[in-house]
């Protein structure tokens, strides 16, 4: 790591989090580090973890700390999964490739977005680890059946179905930026942005270096080729899957299905009903419906509505590795990270990725030797407690 891009004041995600508001244009690092609405749930989604206090069991010793998991068959090095975020292009030319590189060399997964400027085939090439596929379907059945063959051909092991984005949420920050117009085809319409951009000289640089805004490389319309990213805002209006779909989704994608958005205990059973191998409770780290609960409040519910019939996975709000052991106690099987490592990838591409996740890591091992529990998978709800609960469950 060059101390150069990391001077020693690096050390919690927050730091990689301003320094990626310094090397981005506004309209970039909002649309990374915003929420819909009020922001209500984005806020809470953290505070939540706040209320969370530890029940550590102390003069505990041992020597090795087991942080390896497994999800859906496979064994992962740390109890945490790179999440799919769209446009990770536009934050750093590395985009997709680097944070899949930097999730292979820790050992652990990651998940692409549809929403990607690289083609899967590359995204998979780039990482020694799993890669599962998360899917829009921004170009209907035929062509997302398409892309399923690919997924499966490049080795992509599972298909992740986002269901909490009807159409896209009211994100008041990308509005009143004009994010729509930075996208957007008009080149007479991006003038405005000049001067916040010319501010920013390496992401420019970077920017144009790379070519400019990407096409997306896995929604290919049949007959016309890649969907052009101006194009992506409309078609997400279209693309509204229902559980009706899952039946013929399950018909085309052989491997297992993972739900992504799950907020109560009757949307996780359903998806049990529906054949998913596990559910991610997630309410897209707040970018979607304001207002509604913090995940890791509703992780038990969901928990308990499952009864150890499929893996729960969960993210939203994940910024320290004691968020991860919280999450892991109250029955996570492991965590997605979002702005955690998108952060690091806007601060210095794949070494900034890499960073985010060296820091979680060492979180973690501290936490997990703090707290006398020596293995990821022995965690339990004995070691939390709600805050103000008078040290009791
Ligand atoms: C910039 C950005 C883009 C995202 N794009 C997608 C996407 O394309 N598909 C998806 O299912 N979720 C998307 N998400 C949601 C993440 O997968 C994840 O649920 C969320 O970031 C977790 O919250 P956290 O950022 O607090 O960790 C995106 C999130 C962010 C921050």
């Amino acid at each position: 790591m060059s101390r150069h891009l990391y001077p020693p004041h690096i050390v919690n995600i927050e730091d990689l989090r301003r320094l990626a508001k310094l090397r981005l244009p506004q309209v970039v690092f909002d649309y990374l580090d915003g929420g819909a609405e009020a922001e209500i749930t984005l806020q809470e989604n953290c505070r939540a973890f706040r209320d969370l206090q530890f029940r550590p069991r102390l003069a505990v010793a041992f020597e090795e700390c087991n942080l390896r998991t497994r999800v859906l068959g496979t064994e992962i090095a740390l109890p945490l999964l790179l999440a799919p975020v769209g446009y990770s292009r536009m934050i750093h030319p590395g985009g997709e490739v680097a944070a899949a590189a930097a999730a292979g060399a820790a050992g652990t997964g990651y998940i692409l977005s549809t929403i990607s400027g690289y083609k899967l085939e590359n995204v998979k090439a780039a990482t020694s680890g799993p890669a599962w596929f998360q899917l829009y379907l921004l170009a209907g059945r035929e062509a997302a059946e398409a892309t399923f063959e690919r997924a499966r051909a490049a080795g992509f092991s599972a298909l992740v179905l986002t269901i909490d984005t009807a159409v896209s949420g009211m994100r008041e920050r990308d509005w009143r930026n004009g994010m729509e117009q930075l996208l957007g085809a008009s080149v007479f319409a991006k003038l405005p942005f000049l001067p916040e951009i010319v501010a920013h000289p390496r992401w420019l640089a970077n920017f144009l270096r790379d070519g400019g805004m990407p096409e997306l490389e896995n929604v290919i319309i049949p007959g016309k080729g890649p969907m052009p990213l101006t194009d992506v805002a409309s078609a997400l209006k279209r693309s509204v899957v229902t559980w009706d779909d899952l039946q013929w989704i399950r018909e085309s994608w052989s491997g297992p299905l993972v739900i992504k958005g799950i907020l109560t205990g009757d949307d996780a059973r359903r998806a049990v009903d529906h054949g998913a191998a596990a559910v991610i409770v997630s309410n897209h780290g707040g970018r979607q419906l304001d207002s509604v609960p913090a995940t890791i409040r509703v992780l038990p519910e969901i928990v308990a509505a499952v009864g150890g019939q499929i893996e729960v996975l969960m993210d939203g709000g994940i910024r320290r590795g004691s968020d991860i052991v919280k999450a892991l106690c109250l029955g996570a099987r492991a965590v997605l990270i979002g702005r955690a490592y998108a952060y690091g990838m806007a601060a210095a591409g794949e070494p900034g990725v890499r960073r985010a996740l060296e820091i979680l890591r060492a979180d973690l091992e501290r936490t997990m030797r703090l707290l006398g529990c020596g293995d990821v998978k022995d965690l339990n709800p004995s070691f939390v407690e709600a805050r103000g609960s008078g040290g009791r469950n």
